[in-house]
C-alpha cells in the first residue's frame, strides 16, 4: 500500500444547494471569500493558476488574487514570465482556490486579458517600496546563474532609486483580469458525496447546474 493511502478526512461542515446560492457567481464568490477570511484561512487570496502555451502542456503555479469586481478576477505578475507567454498565446486559463478550513474549493475558467496601465500603476504604487524594487530586480522565469545575480541587481536598483520617491512601474509588470466563463463551488460532504454547483455563462446569463461529485 502506498505510504499516503491512509490519509483521509471526512468532510462534514457545510452543505451547498441550488436554492441557497446567489444568482450571480461573483456575489457567491464574495460571500465565500468573506467566510474564508472570517475562518482565518491563511492567504485566502492564493490560488493555483493553470495556463498552457503552444505545446499544450499545462503549467500551474500559485498567485495572489488582488481584486475582484463584476468584470472578473485580477492578479499581478511579470509580463515576460512563462505564464505571461502562455497567456499571450492562449488566453484561456483555469484558477483553483482551496479553502481547506471550510472544506471548500472554487474553480474558475475564463479568458485572461491585461488590465490597463493605469490600473496596474495604482496597484503597483500601493505595494511596499521593497516589492516595487523587486519587480525591477527579477527577470521572472529566466534561468539565473546564482542568488548573487539577484542580490547584485537589488543593490544596483536600490542605489538607482535612492533619491527617488516614486519608483516607476516597469513596462514588464502589471495585472491580468480573468473574465470568468464558468465558476464551480465545491463543498465537501460525508462519504465523498460532495456538493458541486457550477455556473456557466451562456450569452451573458449565468446558468446554474449541479454536478456529480
Ligand atoms: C503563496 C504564493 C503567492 C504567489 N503570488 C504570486 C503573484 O501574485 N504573482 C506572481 O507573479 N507570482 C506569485 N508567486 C510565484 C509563482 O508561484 C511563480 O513561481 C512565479 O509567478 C513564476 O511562474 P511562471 O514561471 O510559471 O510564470 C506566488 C507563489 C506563492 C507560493
Amino acid at each position: 500500500m502506498s505510504k499516503y493511502a491512509h490519509l483521509r478526512l471526512e468532510y462534514k461542515k457545510e452543505k451547498l444547494s441550488e436554492e441557497s446560492v446567489e444568482i450571480n457567481p461573483l456575489t457567491q464568490f464574495d460571500i465565500w471569500f468573506q467566510e474564508a477570511m472570517n475562518a482565518e484561512v491563511p492567504e485566502p487570496n492564493a490560488f493555483a493558476l493553470a495556463t498552457s502555451g503552444p505545446l499544450g502542456i499545462p503549467s500551474a503555479r500559485i498567485v495572489l488574487l488582488k481584486g475582484v469586481d463584476r468584470d472578473g478576477f485580477v492578479f499581478y505578475t511579470n509580463y515576460n514570465s512563462d505564464k505571461a507567454k502562455d497567456i499571450a498565446y492562449n488566453s484561456h486559463v483555469s484558477m483553483c482556490f482551496l479553502w481547506h478550513e471550510l472544506e471548500r474549493q472554487v474553480r474558475i475558467t475564463g479568458r485572461a486579458a491585461k488590465v490597463s496601465r493605469d490600473e496596474s500603476e495604482i496597484y503597483f504604487h500601493s505595494r511596499p517600496r521593497e516589492s516595487q524594487i523587486g519587480a525591477w530586480v527579477s527577470p521572472q522565469s529566466d534561468v539565473i546563474a546564482s542568488r548573487d545575480v539577484l542580490d547584485q541587481k537589488l543593490a544596483e536598483v536600490t542605489a538607482l532609486y535612492e533619491n527617488t520617491d516614486i519608483i516607476p512601474l516597469p513596462d514588464h509588470w502589471g495585472g491580468y483580469r480573468v473574465i470568468p466563463e464558468e465558476i464551480e463551488f465545491w463543498q465537501g460532504r460525508p462519504n465523498r458525496l460532495h456538493d458541486r454547483i457550477t455556473y456557466k455563462n451562456i450569452d451573458g446569463h449565468w446558468k446554474i447546474k449541479r454536478l456529480a461529485p
